[in-house]
């Protein structure tokens, strides 16, 4: 099934679209703090305006729990997306507002988080009828939140025919790009994988093990495969309900041969914040008061090694607590390794990218997805319900 473009539109003459956006973007204080978001949809955005009556931006921001949060608004977006866009753009405190299409002619509007409603997150049809009923058509241009099946992506898309729905530019290359990996990737095909989490991210490493050469592991989830391998961490965040995972993917790679590599030294502290004591210690011998904060320089030049020799590789999650200066070189070096790798390489996940710009070597790397957990799964293979949804 293949997924329809933009110029499968039909009647676009006086169209009103919907178009659901992945604005999930860090809001401190009201301040947006990385656009990347928000100018990755900006192609998409430009080619609707140029064709349609109206285009209704919607998104979600943040963990929004069901009620309105001013917390997790999108106003401050709305003020971004105006300069970017260069294009009034008009902000609609309900996404349920029918005020939303009193609109002038090739107007843009921006509708409150998604999320302010249940329904949303719920797949709910009846929220989905509501949201849908002043629109046309639909556009789905958020590829980052293309595994969620909430409502936006895909209750409402199934309320539209063929002809009235469709992928924007943003979803048609990240869909070509991480095909490249999600297929048949060139071997060696290596996976970096961090974060601080081992549950966030359970499916795709089981399903990674099946199709890399060599998986690196790294960040706060390390400490949890390097506790099952019987090695002490002492006071290391880690997921003692997750033992039993890790313990299940590094079997899986032992049977098929898979190299899977955790950190051989570490960055220990006794705090994240000030800290007294940092220390490069071996990963067998983590001192019981201390805990991991980086990989070291040794698994720093190792996995720079394995990286230097891959023909792709994905990259997902940073190597330890990266926003802590300090604490940032293990995934600074993960990005100057895929920087000077000659493979096909893929970053996504929000610190990967931020790593990967604070590196300076944006321009260095093959594809930069703006989805985390979306291109994770893409990349296992797994059918994303907001691609499904698109294609039925
Ligand atoms: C993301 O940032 O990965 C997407 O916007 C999805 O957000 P979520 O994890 O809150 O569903």
């Amino acid at each position: 099934m293949s997924l329809p473009s933009l110029d499968d539109l039909e009647d676009l003459g006086g169209a009103r679209v919907l178009a659901r956006l992945d604005l999930n973007v860090p809001v401190r204080d009201g301040v947006v703090l990385d656009d990347t978001r928000i100018i990755a949809a900006l192609p998409t955005l430009r080619w609707l305006r140029e064709r349609v009556d109206e285009v209704a931006a919607c998104s979600h921001l943040g963990k929004a729990k069901g009620v309105p949060d001013p917390a997790f608004s999108l106003h401050p977006v709305a003020a971004v997306l105006e300069q970017a866009l260069g294009v009034p753009v008009r902000f609609i405190p309900d996404c349920l507002d029918p005020a939303a299409v009193e609109s002038e002619s090739g107007s843009v509007v921006l509708l409150e988080n998604l999320r302010f409603h249940p329904g949303e997150k719920a797949n709910d049809t009846h929220f989905a009828e509501r949201l849908a009923a002043p629109y046309s058509h639909y556009v789905n241009d958020a590829f980052g939140t293309a595994h969620r099946a909430h409502a936006s992506v895909v209750a409402v898309p199934q309320l539209y025919p063929s002809g009235r729905k469709a992928a924007g530019f943003l979803v048609e290359r990240e869909v070509a790009a991480l095909g490249r990996v999600a297929g048949a990737p060139e071997q060696p095909f290596v996976a970096v994988v961090g974060g601080a989490k081992v549950s966030t991210k359970t499916a795709p490493l089981q399903t990674l093990v099946e199709n890399v050469s060599s998986l690196l592991i790294g960040g706060g989830m390390a400490n949890t495969f390097l506790l099952a391998q019987g090695y002490e961490v002492g006071r290391s965040l880690v997921e003692e309900e997750m033992l039993d995972t890790a313990r299940a993917v590094l079997e899986s790679a032992a049977e098929r041969g898979i190299d899977l590599e955790l950190p051989e030294d570490v960055v220990v502290a006794d705090a994240i914040t000030e800290p007294q004591r940092v220390e490069v210690v071996s990963s067998r011998a983590v001192p019981a008061e201390l805990m991991i904060v980086d990989i070291g320089p040794r698994t720093c030049a190792r996995f720079a090694r394995v990286l230097a020799a891959a023909r792709t590789v994905f990259w997902n999650g940073p190597m330890g607590v990266f926003e802590v200066e300090d604490f940032a070189a293990g995934t600074l070096a993960v990005a100057e390794a895929l920087a000077i790798s000659s493979a096909f390489t893929v970053v996504g996940g929000g610190e990967s990218v931020m790593a990967i710009r604070r590196a300076g070597v944006m321009d260095s790397i093959g594809h930069v997805s703006t989805g985390g957990g979306a291109s994770l799964e893409f990349i296992t293979g797994k059918p994303l319900p907001g691609i499904v949804a698109l294609e039925n």
